[in-house]
Parts: C-alpha cells; sequence; structure tokens
C-alpha cells in the first residue's frame, strides 16, 4: 500500500524502495508520530470533517497502534516507507476505510516536520539534565579542591599560577552558555508547522491554534511555504551540539595532557579508562580522547546539513529527508558523552603535589612587575626591567628568587629587600582579588553563582 499510488502504473524499482526509505532511521518518532495524528484526529472532527464517532475510533485504533510499537510487537513491512506511512497502514488494518479520513488536509510535508518538532522538544529536557549533571560534577570537585594551587597557561607555556578550581569553574560557563543557548533554540522549535499542508495551507477549516495548544507548541508557524521548508531548528541543534562537543573536546584535551607521565597533575580513574592490548603497563583515557573525538563528528554533522540545505529551492525536497540520521547522531553522541564526562570528573583523581612541583618563580614576574607599579614605577617600566631580572637570573643559572638583592639593584633602585615576599605563589593567587579572578572569596562567589543558576 503506497500513499500515493494511484497515479502510477508499475511498480517501485526495489532498489529504488530501499533508497527512498526513511523507516530504518525516522520509526524513532513513531510516539511524536502518533501524538500528533491523536492531536489531528480531534481537529477534524472539531472542523465537522468527521464524526465523534470516527474520531474515537481513530483515536482508539492510535492508540493501540502505539502500543504494539511500545511493546515491540510491531512488525515494519517492506512497503513502509516512514513512519508515517507505517502507522496509517497498521491503522488502517485495525479500524478499517475510516484510517483513509486521518490525512485529510494533511501531508507528509508538514506531517514530518510537526514529528521531528515534537521529537526533539522530548529530548531537549533529558540533554539539559544531563548538562546540568556534568555542571553540578563540576562545582562540587571545585568545592572540593579549592585550596590546590597550579600553573596556569597561555600559549601552553607557564603564566601565572591558579587554583585547580579556578580552571575547572571555567568550564562551568560555557556549559552554563551552552544551556542559555539551548533554551533560545528550544523556542524556536517549538512553532507548529500541522495544518500547512504540502505548502499552500488548508482549505478545511482546520484550527491551527487548536493544534498548537493540544501538542504543547507555543506559536504556529507563520508562512506555510517556510514552515515545510524550515529546517533551521535542526542546523541550530546541530551547531548547539557541536559546540557542546567543542567545549567537552577541550576539557578533555587538558585532562589527557595533564594526565600523561610528564605532567602527571590528574589520574583517570580506572572505571573511564581502558589498557592496551600490547602493553601491559598502559592505562588509556579512552574515556576523554573519545569525548575530544566525538567533537569531529558532530562538526561533520552540521556541515552535511548546512550543505543539503544551501541551494535547495523553495519547497519540500527529498534532500530534506537527510536531516534527521545527522540531528540522531548528535542526540545519541550527548546522551552518551554527557554522562561520560560527568562521570570522568567525579572520579578524576588529582595530584596536588605535582601540580606545585610545576609551579617556578617565572610565573610571579608579573607580580613583581606589580610590585615595582605600587612603588610608583610605570608598568610600561616595570615590565621591562622585571624582563632584565629574570635574564639575569637566567645568566647565573638560578631562581628568580635567588637573584641577590645587588642585582636587582643594580636594574633598579626601585626595587627593596621585601621584593622576596612575592615569591608565594599562593599569595600571588589570593592577591588577584577582583571579580572572576583567583583569590579564594571571588572563587566562592563564583561557585555560589553557579549553584544559584543550578537551582541550588
Ligand atoms: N520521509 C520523508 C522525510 O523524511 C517524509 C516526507 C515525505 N514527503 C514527501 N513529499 N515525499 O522527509
Amino acid at each position: 500500500m503506497k500513499l500515493w499510488g494511484g497515479r502510477f502504473a508499475r511498480e517501485t524499482d526495489r532498489q529504488m524502495e530501499a533508497f527512498n526509505a526513511s523507516i530504518q532511521f525516522d520509526q524513532r518518532m513513531w510516539a511524536a508520530d502518533i501524538r500528533g495524528s491523536i492531536a489531528y484526529a480531534r481537529a477534524l472532527e472539531r472542523a465537522g470533517l468527521i464524526s465523534a464517532g470516527e474520531r474515537d475510533t481513530l483515536i482508539q485504533g492510535l492508540e493501540e497502534v502505539a502500543r504494539e510499537l511500545a511493546a515491540g510487537e510491531f512488525v515494519f513491512l517492506p512497503s513502509d516507507e516512514d513512519i508515517h506511512t507505517a502507522v496509517e497502514r497498521r491503522l488502517r488494518e485495525r479500524v478499517g476505510s475510516v484510517a483513509d479520513k486521518l490525512h485529510t488536509g494533511r501531508s507528509r510535508n508538514d506531517q514530518v516536520v510537526t514529528d521531528l518538532r515534537l521529537y526533539l522538544l522530548e529530548e531537549i529536557p533529558v540533554l539539559r539534565r544531563r548538562l546540568q549533571d556534568l555542571q553540578r560534577a563540576i562545582v562540587d570537585r571545585a568545592e572540593e579542591h579549592l585550596e590546590v594551587i597550579m600553573p596556569g597557561y597561555t600559549h601552553l607555556q607557564h603564566a601565572q599560577p591558579v587554583r585547580f578550581s579556578h580552571w575547572l569553574m571555567s568550564f562551568f560557563w560555557a556549559f552554563a552558555r551552552d544551556q542559555e543557548r539551548l533554551q533560545e533554540i528550544e523556542r524556536r522549535i517549538a512553532v507548529l508547522p500541522l495544518g500547512s499542508g504540502a505548502l499552500a495551507g488548508h482549505s478545511l477549516g482546520i484550527d491551527r491554534r487548536y493544534l498548537a495548544d493540544e501538542l504543547g507548541f507555543r506559536a504556529i508557524a507563520e508562512n506555510s511555504i517556510d514552515a515545510i521548508s524550515d529546517r533551521d531548528f535542526v542546523a541550530e541543534f546541530l551547531f548547539w551540539a557541536a559546540l557542546l562537543e567543542v567545549h567537552l573536546s577541550r576539557l578533555a584535551e587538558d585532562l589527557i595532557l595533564w594526565s600523561s607521565a610528564e605532567f602527571g597533575f590528574v589520574e583517570l580513574d580506572e572505571t573511564y579508562a581502558t589498557g592496551s592490548s600490547l602493553m601491559p603497563q598502559k592505562r588509556n583515557p579512552d574515556s576523554l580522547e573519545l569525548l575530544r573525538g566525538k567533537a569531529g563528528r558532530l562538526i561533520g554533522s552540521l556541515t552535511g546539513l548546512l550543505t543539503t540545505l544551501k541551494g535547495l529551492p523553495t519547497g519540500y525536497n527529498k534532500d530534506l529527508q537527510e536531516d534527521k540520521e545527522p540531528l540522531f547522531d548528535a542526540i545519541d553522541t550527548l546522551h552518551l558523552a554527557l554522562p561520560v564526562a560527568a562521570g570522568v570528573i567525579r572520579t578524576l583523581h588529582i595530584h596536588p603535589e605535582r601540580m606545585v612541583r610545576a609551579l617556578d618563580d617565572g610565573m610571579l614576574a608579573t607580580d613583581l612587575a606589580d610590585y615595582l607599579v605600587r612603588r610608583g614605577v610605570p608598568f610600561r617600566q616595570s615590565h621591562h626591567l622585571v624582563g632584565r631580572a629574570v635574564r639575569r637570573a637566567e645568566e647565573l643559572g638560578i631562581p628568580l628568587r635567588a637573584l641577590p638583592l645587588s642585582e636587582f639593584q643594580a636594574i633598579s633602585s626601585a626595587f627593596g629587600p621585601d621584593l622576596y615576599d612575592v615569591f608565594d605563589h599562593r599569595r600571588s593567587v589570593e592577591a588577584r582579588s577582583s571579580e572572576g579572578g583567583t583569590a579564594l572569596a571571588a572563587l566562592q562567589e563564583q561557585i555560589a553563582r553557579a549553584r544559584r543558576i543550578l537551582g541550588e
């Protein structure tokens, strides 16, 4: 049974049928498809297009089909081109010819994109909770290790000392932006295309406001052509997913580097590591490598969809069927990646002594320049003077704090004996008490704000 067989005298080629089908991947939208059809049956009755009895028969039939699908009892046939065809075919088998009235005024063009939006609106809260759980793991661990000081990097070179928690919290805010972005996208997803027909609307008095309310959409699409052609929401979701994965990838990269023997700052828990089939000693950070690696896959999906959309003529084109696999893949990827990322953070072993050992005096050169500033030396000059002191210490092969006062004073008379107080990493970190800085009080405020965002 084909939905469109009437004008065809010959059977579809078998390979064409397989090529054309989307049932392998769009069957996961079955619940959305049935919800949409139940609301649609109600709208048809309200428009006087079917009787109340017919409506009830359709709804009961659809509920039966839903039960079969939920129980895994539904048998798909080779002729079930997509989930919309499959549900309607089965409905007809169950309730007879009244099923033929369900598609009145509806096209698969408005149906498929309604289903896709409904499906996404179901998934988004789950993703939001999973991302929130990762954020919670970050805040918990940050709070646990407030006193751990480590080298902070720019250009992957020693820059200034920071708190480990401050580094960790930097990712909280990236994920907070991901949460905001998701909320904004959700608003645009919750716009109803149903009632747009194939592209031009319908002539049958079906109430789109009613449909929107029934299905939980906050608005109805303003233009029927746009409603059936628009896949911006898929592109936006894929961008959201790709950027979130980019954030996960960067978090993973720091931890991969820091768990190497050379750094040894952190150690991945065994529950998130794997071994080598050849080298018995290995403990590999596969979890982190996959968190990093999946970013490539999601960026590829976004690029792929944008390429599909670019240059499509107005209206529905079958190219649009290509929107689903990358979208579903992105959702599946994140459903796995987010809990793994949260687990890695929760179980991560921290080695503060290795972090402290990596600190050096050079990282306090800025503090020394600030010291001169407080003694009235303009910053440009103090930067230069401290640079000379660093060079002198290097020449002598000694750490900066071992440079004698006479050497400092030969460079500038502004240096006094109290300059050596600067050589204290903890003090340096504590000194940066600006909002968003590394001082304990600033960090605690940051964590408090994060907890408020998490609703704690
Ligand atoms: N399976 C199709 C898709 O995913 C459903 C819409 C089909 N519409 C059409 N005019 N052939 O896009």
